[in-house]
């Protein structure tokens, strides 16, 4: 019986450049796609370039285009780069889609829905020139270890030293310079620590689900505990908009993380509509096909955590699994 295959790679970010190192992901995954259509298997390749985010934002506004404008530039590269490369994608599209919201929105609003998703007020640095929040790689400072200036919000690059943002001695905004304030705002968070959440990933995170490596990784981040995610980003954000109840705009927007996979389904139902195929017979739970994520294993806990852990739909309706391969 030939097999109904759907495979993906990790969506390449629209802020830089193909480089050898995805190029090393791509290839695979395409010579294993095209293994499957010669042993009579029907098996479709889709990917898309990952688009949101401040880094996108900032840089657009650097280039002083939009940035749609940006995205669709980078696109073109990509593709350009990819068909030289001769990666034999069925689609190649962008999570700035229609369908990638369609999809993001009607999970974010099932999580809602099941009690998943909770509203809380955490502290952030601001910029007030710029009138933003700060993700912790545009925060700069002193390390408040080995004292070596300009290191970013996370961690050292002369001592190694981790920390949190707020350790930096004389911190200042990498956007606009200033010194940056504390401020408070609404996020929306991800209940990854319900218990729904880990007793359905416990039985998930089992071969063939996952490759056996990588289910004693993720066995190792679960007893751990998991916690909430925060997926929400306040204005200025270049992304989708979060929607309240009556689907009204709330002023928070997905975080990159939150949309970026289901960018695989906007890549596939883009797919399906110009082919005639049906979505659902690849997605839904008592369907016969299978879904492949090939990833790098940096992004593992993205994929086999969060990604999985929509706890209202059946365990069938997942994703049935997930190879990582060398990053
Ligand atoms: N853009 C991400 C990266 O470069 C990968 C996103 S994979 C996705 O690491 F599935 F989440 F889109
Ligand atoms: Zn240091």
């Amino acid at each position: 019986m030939p097999r109904k295959i759907l495979v993906t790679s990790a969506l390449p970010y629209a802020n830089g450049s193909i480089h050898l190192g995805h190029l090393v992901e791509y290839i695979q995954t395409d010579i294993w796609v095209r293994f499957q259509n010669m042993r009579g298997h029907s098996c479709l390749y889709c990917c898309a370039d990952d688009t949101h985010g401040t880094p996108i934002m900032l840089r657009a506004e650097k280039e002083g285009i939009t940035p749609e404008q940006l995205i669709d530039r980078v696109w073109h590269e990509h593709k350009r780069d990819f068909d030289g490369f001769h990666i034999q994608f069925d689609n190649y599209y962008s999570t700035n889609s229609a369908e990638t919201r369609h999809y993001a929105d009607t999970i974010y609003t099932r999580l809602r829905d099941a009690g998943l998703i909770e509203v809380r007020a955490i502290e952030q640095f601001y910029d007030p020139v710029k009138a933003m929040f700060l993700p912790d790689r545009f925060i700069k400072g002193e390390c408040p270890k080995c004292h070596a200036k300009d290191q970013y919000g996370d961690s050292c690059e002369s001592c190694g030293a981790a920390y949190q943002p707020t350790d930096l001695i004389d911190p200042y905004s990498a956007v606009s310079g200033a010194a940056p304030v504390r401020k408070q705002s609404d996020h929306y968070f991800f209940k990854l620590s319900d218990p729904r959440c880990a007793d359905f990933l416990k039985g998930w995170i089992v071969p063939p689900q996952v490759q056996a490596e990588a289910a004693n990784k993720l066995n190792e981040w679960l007893s751990g505990g998991l916690s909430d995610w925060d997926i929400s980003r306040d204005a200025p954000y270049f992304g989708f908009e979060i929607p309240d109840e009556n689907g009204n705009p709330t002023g928070k927007y997905y975080y990159v993380w939150l949309d970026a996979p289901i960018g695989y389904m906007g890549s596939f139902r883009n797919y399906c509509d110009r082919h005639g195929l049906n979505f659902d017979d690849y997605w839904k739970p008592d369907s016969e096909a299978e879904v492949y994520h090939f990833i790098g294993k940096d992004i593992l806990y993205f994929h086999a955590l969060f990604w999985p852990a929509d706890c209202t739909t059946p365990a069938s309706a997942r994703p049935p699994a997930c190879s990582a391969t060398a990053s």
